[in-house]
Formats: structure tokens, sequence, C-alpha cells
């Protein structure tokens, strides 16, 4: 959760990141890891943070576990709607509307809410790229118990 599109990142490494995190076209966040975006941020619609402050208290430890979408139409078919909410404020992680909010990203977000199919085809490059990645196994490396350091 601590890896972001960095400023610094080459443009087409940064580029295939907001790709795969189209991926969020489907599936659940608990409350924990959004209550800070819905209750502190300015870059959410007002009306969809009161419907999601409804599920998830504003108070650490009550809650914790509480889901919702990360697509708020369609959490559950894989397509672009993930980043039409993104357009009108309605990323439900911090990092979900950080790809749109006035940066360099925001033309590539655009550009799939307006092509279903370009961005499609960009996900299966980005996933086969990711299959790639050649991870250090057995001592080599570690899990990590907390990403953001070595164990
Ligand atoms: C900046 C990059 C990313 C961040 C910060 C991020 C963050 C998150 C967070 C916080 C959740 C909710 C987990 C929970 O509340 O328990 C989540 C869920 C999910 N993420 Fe990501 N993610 C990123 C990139 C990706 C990528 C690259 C993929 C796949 C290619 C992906 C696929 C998913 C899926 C499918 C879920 C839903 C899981 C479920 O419903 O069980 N994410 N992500």
């Amino acid at each position: 959760m601590a890896t972001r599109a960095s400023a610094a990142a080459p443009a087409a490494r940064r580029y295939r990141f907001i790709t795969q995190e189209g991926a969020h076209t489907i599936g659940l966040a608990r409350c924990t890891n959004f209550r800070a975006h819905i209750y502190n941020d300015t870059d959410i619609d007002a009306a969809f943070a009161k419907t999601r402050q409804s599920g998830c208290p504003s108070t650490s430890g009550a809650g914790d576990n509480n889901l919702a979408p990360l697509d708020l139409q369609t959490p559950t078919v894989f397509e672009n709607n993930y980043y039409k909410n993104l357009l009108s404020k309605k990323g439900l992680l911090h990092s979900d509307q950080e790809l749109f909010n006035g940066g360099a990203t925001d033309a590539l977000v655009q550009s799939y809410v307006g092509c279903q199919s370009t961005f499609f085809a960009d996900f299966v490059t980005g996933m086969i790229k990711m299959g790639d990645i050649t991870p250090l196994t057995g001592s080599n490396g570690q899990i990590r118990k907390n990403c953001r350091r070595v164990n």
C-alpha cells in the first residue's frame, strides 16, 4: 500500500501503474483503508463521502472491517467505470483519487473513460509485464509484515 505512482518514476512505469490500478473496478475495501479519505480529504464528492461515512465510523477501531465497493457503480464487472468514478471525485481510496487530481495522470484516466478498449488492451500488456517480474524466493528475499519496511 505504500507504493505510489511517484513523479520520479519513468513515465512508462507510472502509466502502467495507473492502468493496473484499474483492477479496482472489482472488489471491496475495508473501512480502515478508506476512513481518512472519506473524513479528511477534500478531493471527494461530498454526497459520496457521506454515503460511505454511514458504513464506516470515524473512530479508529470501530467498524474497521466494514466493507465498501472500490467501484461504486459495478463492483463485480470488469470495465472502465472505476475511471469514470474518478472524474466525479468518487474514488474510494485516497490512492485511487490521486490518479485524477489535476496532475499529469489525468489525461490517461480521461482516455480510459473515453475508450474502454484502450484500457483493456493496456491492462493486458500490464498484467503480462507484472507476470514477468521475478520476485526473490527462499532466503534471497522476505515477505514483509509491514510493506513499508524490512522485517
Ligand atoms: C497504487 C497501487 C495500489 C494500491 C495503493 C492498492 C490498494 C488497495 C487497497 C487498500 C485495497 C483494499 C484492501 C482491503 O481493504 O482489505 C485494494 C483492493 C484490491 N486491489 Fe489494489 N491497490 C493497488 C494496486 C492494485 C493492482 C496493481 C491490482 C491488480 C492488478 C489491484 C487489485 C486489487 C483488487 C482486485 C482488490 C479487491 C480485493 C478484494 O475485494 O478482496 N490493486 N487495493
